[in-house]
């Protein structure tokens, strides 16, 4: 494990920008995993910086992103797909063939994970996740006490993660589920690059890392991952040892 102090959020998203984009210039057709949330907004602006100067191309890149709201019409502007379209493949010239979420309208929730499983497998796996941390220590939408095992699945948001994420719903509307990458997924992509900002995921962040690894932190197993990098600043690295 790799751990990077960043020492202000525009560090954070150039430090986490730098290995994101070191990865597309290794591996032009790479597959990235992707994660929305307050946290990859600056990484992603960054991103879209570099591209304009002609610095990055993303012309043969793939994207698989963490989750999605079930139920949650890809053009609705809660929507994970929106997000990704506003701050990131709407800005570079990605191919819009090549981005891949799963589809929160799918009729049937159990086809919907097989499917989205055989997508990440037929792009032949992913070779960097990028993730954020929830303040329970969730990574995608694996909420504590949820297995290790699991791929693609549905789940039902907890009330933590339905707090923290109230915001974007002003109507109070928020969905119930989500469709998620299992650990497993996340675990099985070759690099993982994590990245947490503010006080309020110190104490998440330390369980993860140091901690004892158990279902009840969920993003603590990726502490048996041999390729994480982790870009945090000094407020969410205030509890490490
Ligand atoms: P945030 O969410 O980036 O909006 O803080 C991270 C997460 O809940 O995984």
């Amino acid at each position: 494990m790799r751990i990077y102090r960043a020492k202000d959020e525009q560090d954070l998203a150039r430090k986490a920008a730098n290995i994101m984009s070191a990865q597309i210039i290794m591996k032009p057709d790479c597959v990235l995993g992707l994660a929305t949330g307050a946290s990859p907004v600056g990484l992603y602006n960054q991103l879209v910086e570099w591209y304009r100067k002609g610095d990055l191309d993303f012309s043969c890149v793939r994207t698989v992103n963490l989750d999605e709201y079930k139920g949650m019409a890809p053009d609705s502007p809660q929507s994970y797909h929106m997000f990704m379209w506003e701050h990131l493949f709407s800005r570079v010239n990605i191919r819009p063939e090549r981005v891949f979420l799963p589809d929160g309208l799918a009729p049937d929730s159990n086809t919907e994970c097989l499917r989205y499983n055989a997508v990440i497998t037929g792009l032949g796996g992913i070779d960097m996740q990028l993730l954020g941390i929830g303040v329970n220590g969730h990574i995608g939408f694996n909420e504590p006490g949820e297995e290790f095992a699991k791929e693609v699945h549905c789940v039902k948001l907890t009330e933590s993660t339905k707090q923290a994420n109230q915001k974007y719903f002003p109507d109070g509307r928020m969905p119930d589920y989500a469709y998620t990458m299992g650990i497993k997924s996340i675990m099985q992509a070759k690099r993982i690059l994590l990245i947490a900002k503010g006080e309020k995921k110190a104490k998440a962040l330390a369980a993860s890392l140091q901690g004892p690894i158990t279902p009840e932190i969920p993003a603590s197993i990726l502490q048996l991952h041999n390729d994480l990098t982790v870009v945090a600043d000094d407020d969410a690295l205030s509890l490490m040892r």
